[in-house]
């Protein structure tokens, strides 16, 4: 059995649940490794459209087990409606298990997140305001609290002895906001261990262990994307987290050699959302017709999308740090109706005419840099019906084996629409 992981290849939103969706029905076990409910995913199937931000979208189908690993930050009101939501549509969520280990968004941590975006006149990074960043912040710290806590009286008792302390004051002193009692948090806490107790899994160890044994095939889901990765993104506007094909290795509970391939899903076009460089970046007419073939708003805040042209200086940097060993490429069928295609394949300083054929990571200087293009002729056809790669227009073909070229990675999906059956496997897979 082959195990993948599902890694955004540029700034989120790439079409990753589709993707994961269709692997999923492959897969015996999926596990989200990282991120929390900052993603947004979108699945349509049996005509109907699911959204998801945390809970793994294998849940769609009957028999999978699927865990929201170590490595994620759980929102309990934002995890209770997204489960509330899918028990309404009917979907069987008993195959779904939290690993204990998973860290817990507390209100003080949305409160912070948002404090921080809504005041800052510097340095603001467009976060979804869902506490990402401060969950983070303290697990690291090591003052966290983890969804295990939840039932545990003395580990709860100890922890908050430790965190409250230091939390309220810094909620006061920093940021001008309200401190917490102790009993105050318990009784969140106590509330938050009744939402979570149907879904934790305390033996996961023995699941992820027979599942190993029995050679299952495991799909490892990661949230946002390589350019928004704490250490390898576009820091500091960048998600708090590892969403590249090795965060799987750290937050799933399972090691690296679990891991065969890595599918970078990218869209052919990009797309960002909140602050931050972004070369490409298409501030006009195209980059409107873009956004409205696209449908490039938000699923998290319904914020427009920044839009822009393909970026082959941060993918081939994505391919390299995302451990990517293929691409699935979305969205293609956007460029239906245009003309030309432009591919950026390098970046040229204005201030000295210096080339970067790689990717440059001080992203203070992005500024001063402008794509280099190259253009493409458009294949001005409807191929949302085609799913036989021969049978694709030989503009598209053109297209997609120059981009294969640029990456030096082959492109083993190419989804031509949001359909499950609008996909074109280029490898059995
Ligand atoms: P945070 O993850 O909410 O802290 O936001 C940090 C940055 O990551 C912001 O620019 C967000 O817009 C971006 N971001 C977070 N999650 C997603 C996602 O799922 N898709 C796209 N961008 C995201």
């Amino acid at each position: 059995m082959t195990n993948r992981v599902v890694v955004g290849a540029q700034w989120g939103d790439e079409g990753k649940a589709k993707i994961t969706d269709l692997l999923a029905e492959k897969a015996d076990l999926v596990i989200r490794y990282q991120g929390g409910c900052n993603a947004g995913h979108t699945v349509v199937a049996n005509n109907k459209t699911f959204k998801f931000h945390l809970i793994p979208s294998g849940i769609l189908y009957k028999g999978k087990i699927c865990f929201i690993g170590a490595g994620t930050v759980i929102l309990p009101e934002a995890f209770e409606s997204e489960i509330k939501g899918l028990i309404a549509e009917g979907v069987d969520v008993s195959g779904l298990k939290i690993n204990p280990l998973a860290s817990i968004t507390m209100p003080y941590h949305t409160e912070v997140d948002g404090y921080s975006e809504n005041n800052a006149t510097k340095g603001k990074i467009g976060t979804t305001k869902k506490g990402i960043g401060p969950t983070y912040t303290d697990k690291m710290a090591r003052i966290g609290l983890k969804i295990q806590d939840l039932y545990s009286p003395e580990a709860l008792n100890e922890k908050l002895d430790i965190i409250l302390p230091l939390k309220n004051k810094t909620l006061k002193e920093v940021y001008g906001l309200e401190p917490y009692s102790k009993e105050c948090i318990l009784s969140l806490c106590e509330k938050y261990a009744e939402i979570f107790k149907p879904y934790v899994c305390f033996d996961w160890q023995t699941v992820l262990e027979d599942a190993k044994r029995d050679n299952k095939a495991v799909l490892f889901e990661g949230a946002q994307g390589v350019m928004l990765d704490i250490d390898y993104g576009t820091y500091p506007f960048v998600t708090s987290s590892n969403p590249i094909g090795g965060g799987a290795a750290t937050g799933s509970g399972y090691g690296p050699k679990m891991i065969d391939e890595v599918i970078g899903v990218a869209k052919a076009y990009v797309t960002r959302v909140g602050e931050g460089p972004f070369v490409t970046e298409l501030k006009d007419e195209t980059g409107n017709k873009i956004r409205e073939i696209g449908h490039e708003f938000g699923v998290t805040t319904g914020r427009p999308r920044r839009c822009g042209w393909f970026d082959a200086v941060t993918m081939k940097y994505a391919v390299l740090v995302g451990g990517l060993t293929s691409i699935a490429l979305t969205k293609i069928d956007v460029f239906d109706s245009f003309d030309e295609i432009k591919v950026c394949t390098a970046y040229k300083d204005t201030r000295d005419g210096k080339i970067y054929k790689n990717y440059p990571t001080d992203v203070f200087i992005h500024k001063y840099l402008e794509p280099v293009y190259e253009t493409h002729k458009g294949w001005k056809q409807d191929i949302t019906g085609i799913t036989v790669y021969d049978k694709l227009p030989e503009n598209a073909k053109k297209y997609l084996e120059r981009l294969e070229e640029l990456l030096e990675t082959p492109i083993s999906i190419v989804s031509v629409g949001p359909d499950r059956e609008q996909t074109i496997f280029r490898k059995d897979i």
